[in-house]
C-alpha cells in the first residue's frame, strides 16, 4: 500500500504537489479543463490542511527555445485560481533565486504553480531523463512531496520519480481514485469486454496481447479496424492501415478467431471530410477510391449485442473520426449502451474521455480516467514509476 497525503501533517510544510495540468491548448487557451478540476480535491485539501502549496506540472513537449511560448502554465494558473477562488501564484521559472523566493514567502494555506518542468528538457533533457540533480534541486523546495499526476505516472522523470526519491512521498487522492477504479482489471467481473478504437494499431499492441487472453470479446472499431479487416483479406480501399502491423492482426486474428469483433458495416465518404458526401457500405463492398469513417448501423448491433451481457468494460479510443460531427454517431450511440449497462464501466484516454464528456455521458460511466498513455500502459500490465517510486506504507 502507497502513503497518500493523508499519512502526512501537513500543517505548515511546503508540500510539493505533481499535478497533471497537460491540458489541450488551442491559440494560447484551454480546451478542455478536466484535468484541472480532477486535481482540486488534492490542493484543495492540502490548502484546508494549512499547507503551503507548491504545484508543479509539465505542458506539451518542449524540444527548443521555440516551444516555450505556446507552452507556458500561465492560462492554468489562473484557471486554477478561478476554480479555488483564490490567487495562485505563477513562477515563469523553473530554478533560481525568484523561484526559492517566491516558495519562501508562502503562508500557510498559500498556492503557487512553477512554471512548466519540461523547460527543463531544452538544455539536456533534465526533465525527461530525470537527472539527479534536479529531482534533488526541486525536492529541496519542499517539504513532504504528493503526486497526484496519474496523466503522467508511466514517466520515469524528474518531476515525479526524481523528487520522490528525495522526500518523503505519498499519492494523492487523484491517483488513489485511478488506481483504485483500474484494479477492477486485475481480476474482472465477467464477460469482460474490451471497446478499441482510434487510428493506430501500433498503440494497442501491448493491450492487444495483454487483453485477449483475460477479455471475453474485444470490439474493434475506428481507424484501427481497418488493418485487421485488411488481415482477413478485405478491400478497405483508401482507409487508413498500419501496413507495418498486418502480420501482428493476422497472428490475433487466427490464434483468436472468436474473441476479435469486427465492424460488418461501415460510414465511407471519398474524401477525408465533415462534408463530402458519404455512403453505409458492408465490410465487403468498400470502393477502391473509398475510405471507412465510421462504424454502421449493423455493427452498432453487433456491437451492442456483445455489450448488454457485459459485466465490465474497458474502451480506449472513439469508434470513428470523432473531431467530424457526422462520423461521431457510431460513438455516441454506443456510448448510450455503454451507460445503460449494469456493468463496470471504464474509459481511459483522452479521446474516449473527451467525447463522453461532449457527448454528455463522462459522468454516467463507472470511471472516466484523467490518463491517456498511462491508461494504456496500465492495460498492458506495466508498472508505473510514478506509483512505484512512492513510499509504502
Ligand atoms: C498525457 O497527456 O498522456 C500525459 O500528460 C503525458 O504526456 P506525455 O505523453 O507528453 O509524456
Amino acid at each position: 500500500m502507497k502513503k497518500t497525503i493523508r499519512d502526512y501533517d501537513l500543517k505548515g510544510k511546503k508540500v510539493i504537489i505533481r499535478c497533471d495540468f497537460n491540458v489541450p491548448m488551442k491559440d494560447g487557451k484551454i480546451v478542455d479543463d478536466n484535468r484541472i478540476v480532477m486535481s482540486l480535491e488534492t490542493i484543495k485539501y492540502a490548502i484546508n490542511n494549512g499547507a503551503k502549496v507548491i504545484l508543479m506540472s509539465h505542458l506539451g513537449r518542449i524540444k527548443e527555445e521555440s516551444d516555450k511560448e505556446k507552452n507556458s502554465l500561465r492560462e492554468v494558473s489562473i484557471r486554477l485560481g478561478e476554480y479555488l477562488g483564490k490567487e495562485v501564484k505563477f513562477v515563469p521559472v523553473t530554478r533560481g533565486k525568484e523561484l526559492e523566493d517566491a516558495v519562501n514567502s508562502l503562508n500557510d494555506g498559500d498556492v503557487l504553480l512553477m512554471e512548466n518542468t519540461r523547460f527543463e528538457d531544452v538544455v539536456g533533457k533534465k526533465e525527461s531523463g530525470n537527472d539527479p540533480e534536479l529531482g534533488k534541486y526541486w525536492a529541496s523546495l519542499g517539504d513532504v512531496f504528493i503526486n497526484d499526476a496519474f496523466g503522467t505516472a508511466h514517466r520515469a522523470h524528474a518531476s515525479n520519480v526524481g523528487i520522490a526519491s528525495n522526500l518523503p512521498s505519498g499519492i494523492g487522492f487523484l491517483v488513489e481514485k485511478e488506481v483504485n477504479a483500474l484494479s477492477v482489471f486485475n481480476e474482472p467481473e465477467h464477460p469482460f469486454v474490451v471497446i478499441l478504437g482510434g487510428s493506430k494499431v501500433s498503440d494497442k499492441i501491448g493491450v492487444i496481447k495483454n487483453l485477449v487472453t483475460k477479455a471475453d470479446k474485444i470490439l474493434i472499431g475506428g481507424g484501427m479496424a481497418y488493418t485487421f479487416l485488411k488481415a482477413k483479406g478485405y478491400n478497405v480501399g483508401k482507409s487508413v492501415v498500419d501496413l507495418d502491423n498486418l502480420s501482428f492482426c493476422e497472428e490475433i486474428l487466427s490464434n483468436y478467431p472468436d474473441k476479435i469483433v469486427l465492424p460488418i458495416d461501415h460510414v465511407v465518404a471519398k474524401e477525408f471530410s465533415n462534408d463530402s458526401p458519404n455512403r453505409v457500405s458492408s465490410s465487403l463492398d468498400i470502393e477502391s477510391d473509398e475510405m471507412g469513417l465510421d462504424i454502421g448501423k449493423d455493427t452498432i448491433e453487433l456491437f451492442n449485442s456483445v455489450l448488454y451481457t457485459a459485466k465490465t468494460v474497458f474502451w480506449n479510443g472513439p469508434l470513428g473520426v470523432y473531431e467530424f460531427p457526422k462520423y461521431t454517431v457510431g460513438t455516441e450511440k454506443i456510448l448510450a449502451t455503454l451507460v445503460t449497462l449494469n456493468a463496470k464501466t471504464i474509459l481511459g484516454g483522452g479521446d474516449i474521455v473527451a467525447a463522453a464528456s461532449n457527448l454528455g455521458y463522462k459522468d454516467k460511466v463507472t470511471h472516466a480516467s484523467t490518463g491517456g498513455g498511462v491508461t494504456l500502459e496500465f492495460m498492458e500490465g506495466k508498472e508505473l514509476p510514478g506509483v512505484v517510486s512512492i513510499m509504502n506504507k
